[in-house]
């Protein structure tokens, strides 16, 4: 049985729970960081060859955001690693923290280097492979899954050609 739905409260009420909390300040240290993706690559959640760990501020609660309206994930990729083209409706801006490969983004082949920066636009259809054969590349990503999320728009599809999803009503949270 559904429980009965609460549908109005007063203006004030309204006002004082629309405050959002405040963000301390937190910082993740990279030595943390690089531990957790060596660990991630153990798991097989997104492919062998790749690992992802998300940063998270508890401040943001149910956000699972680094703010209120920011995500962040941070990648590894092994050597020769190459990921299937998707999409998704959350924005992807990567900063390469290590190593060298490229993405091809809605057909553009973009090569990247430490200190470089890209931006996958929502719905753009994107890959990644790292062209070393002997090294990892590592970079973070920064995304709006926590906006999207809230306005009931994020969706993926992953790889192209596979079933477009609805991410929040399949229950599905996987996000690459
Ligand atoms: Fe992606």
């Amino acid at each position: 049985m559904n429980e009965p739905k609460r549908d109005m409260m007063s203006y004030k009420e309204f006002l004082e729970k629309s405050k959002k909390p405040y963000v301390r300040p937190h910082i993740w240290k990279w030595k943390d960081i690089e531990a957790k993706l060596q660990e991630s690559l153990s798991e097989d959640f997104m492919g062998d060859g790749r690992g992802t760990i998300a940063l998270v501020h508890e401040d943001t609660g149910e956000s699972y955001g680094v703010s209120p309206t920011m995500n962040m994930v941070a990648q590894i990729f092994e050597p020769g690693e190459r990921n299937k083209p998707h999409r998704h409706t959350n924005l992807a801006l990567s900063i390469i923290v290590k190593g060298e490969g490229y993405s091809i983004i809605d057909g553009e082949k973009v090569e990247w280097e430490a200190g470089d920066v890209f931006i996958a636009s929502p719905w753009s259809e994107h890959e990644h492979c790292n062209t070393s054969e002997t090294e990892q590349a590592l970079f973070y990503t920064i995304q709006d899954v926590p906006v999207v999320s809230k306005m009931g728009t994020w969706f993926r599809e992953s790889p192209i050609g596979a079933p477009k999803s609805h991410i929040i009503k399949n229950q599905d949270k996987e996000n690459s």
